[in-house]
Parts: C-alpha cells; structure tokens; sequence
C-alpha cells in the first residue's frame, strides 16, 4: 500500500544520506500522515486484462452515442475517424478479424494505417484509459454508467457489438472474446510483459546499423484518417 510517510522519510534519507541522516529523519518524523483509505481508493482505480478492479455498472449504444457526441467527437471525429488530435479510434478492423482474433491490416505492407481497435488486446485497457484520462480536457469526470456507454458505442462504430447492445460487468467478457486483436499481443520483444507470458529473455537490442546495400529508406505516411478497406 502506498503510504505518504513512509515515502517522505525514504526521500530524505536519499536526499540527506550519511551522517546527517538520523537528524534528518527525526526532524520530519512529525510531518505528513498516513493516505486515508479514501485517499487510496481515489488513485486505486485500474482495471486488470482479468477484468479485477472493473467497477460494476452498465450503458448502452444509444446512451453512449449521446455522451460521444457531447464529448468525445471534437477530437476524434463523429465516427472515430478523426487522425486530427490523435491516431484513429475507429476503422481498419475486418468481420473475420474477430474469428481469428488477429487484425488481418496488420500485416499487410500496403496498409500502414493503425487504429486503437485495430491495436488493442484487452477491452480493459481501453475501459480503464477512458476512465482514467478522457475527456482530454476533464479527465475522470465521466460516471462509471458513462463510461460502460461510451464504450458501448465506440464498440459498436468499430463493428464489434450491435446496436442494441449494453455492455456492463458481464458483457465486457463477451468483448473480449471477440476483439478483433485480442490474440495479437506479442512478448517476443522481451521487453514487457516478460517472461511469464512466455516472452523470449533477451530483448532483440542486438541489431547492427546497416552500413551498406540497406533497405531504402521508410517514408512515413500522412494520417488520412479512417480507411475501411
Ligand atoms: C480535447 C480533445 C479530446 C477529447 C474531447 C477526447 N479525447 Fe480521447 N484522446 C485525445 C488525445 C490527444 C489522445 C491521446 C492522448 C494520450 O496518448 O495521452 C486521446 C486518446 C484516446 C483514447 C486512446 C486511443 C489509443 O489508441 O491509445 C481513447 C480510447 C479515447 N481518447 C477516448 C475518448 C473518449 C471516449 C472521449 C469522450 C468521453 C474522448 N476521448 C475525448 C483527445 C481527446
């Protein structure tokens, strides 16, 4: 448990070190206290791949596309579309995708587009980004009811959920069955989650600069938005 106290007396023993340090820290035994459990409760908010910490509740597609309207297509365009602020939410994603459980775009050399739904593993990930930081310009304003809606909604643009959906603490599960890249997180790299996943051990950091007869050079391509195809 994350403790203030605690914290403060470890800053100053780094800080102070060495001899001074048992003054140091008697003088600021008598500063701060412990976080209250409300205190706690206010940043212990993330919702796990396994769905622990989600908060129960539920929204629907219609009620979702109410909040999206009023918060959340400014920036990211009324369907999703929008590349403007940032990537894309919405497009790319194919029907047979969510079969597989991999984003068929994703491997294709003339499609360099990227989308939140075309990239995303776990439907936790994107409830609990929302939860936590959107709107951009008043985070964690949303209620729990709103934010299970807006999701609703964005899952439904990307062609994942019907209209007359309700997502809530039950139905999310269904989600994740069938994300479109729900089998698409890879370890390979070795770099996170690691090796409890099954990741490799060794991060592939050992690739050499090309000095001659290289591979031209990538250009990077304008953003257009949304591309279904
Ligand atoms: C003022 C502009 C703005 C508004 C309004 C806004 N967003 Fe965002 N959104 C952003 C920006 C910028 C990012 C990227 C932020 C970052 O990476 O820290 C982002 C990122 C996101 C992401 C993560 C995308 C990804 O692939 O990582 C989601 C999901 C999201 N927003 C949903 C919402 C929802 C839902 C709402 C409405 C409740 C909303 N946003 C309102 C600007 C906005």
């Amino acid at each position: 448990m994350f403790n203030c106290r605690s914290a403060i007396i470890g800053l100053a023993l780094l800080i102070f070190g060495g001899t001074g340090a048992a003054q140091s820290v008697a003088a600021l035994a008598s500063l701060g206290r412990d976080a209250t459990p409300a205190e706690v409760a206010a940043w212990d908010i993330d919702v796990r791949p396994d769905f622990k910490g989600l908060p129960t509740g539920s929204g629907s597609v219609a009620s979702g596309q109410l909040i999206w309207e009023d918060k959340c297509a400014s920036c990211h365009g009324f369907f999703g579309e929008s590349g403007e602020k940032f990537s894309p939410v919405i497009g790319g994603v194919q029907p047979w995708d969510m079969e597989t459980g991999h984003v068929a775009n994703l491997t294709r050399p003339d499609y360099p587009w990227r989308t939140t739904f075309m990239k995303v593993a776990t439907i936790s990930t994107v409830w609990d980004f929302i939860n936590r930081a959107m709107p951009w310009t008043a985070p964690k304003t949303l209620k729990t009811h709103e934010v299970y809606a807006v999701l609703a909604y964005m899952l439904h643009l990307a062609g994942i959920v019907p209209e007359d959906f309700t997502l809530d603490e039950k139905t999310i599960r269904d989600v994740q069955a069938r994300l479109p890249n729900r089998h698409g997180m890879t370890t390979d790299h070795a770099l996170w989650p690691g090796n409890e996943f099954g990741g490799t051990k060794t991060p592939d950091t050992h690739n050499v600069a090309c000095m001659k007869n290289c591979a031209p050079m990538p250009v990077v391509m304008p953003n257009p938005g949304i591309r279904n195809e």
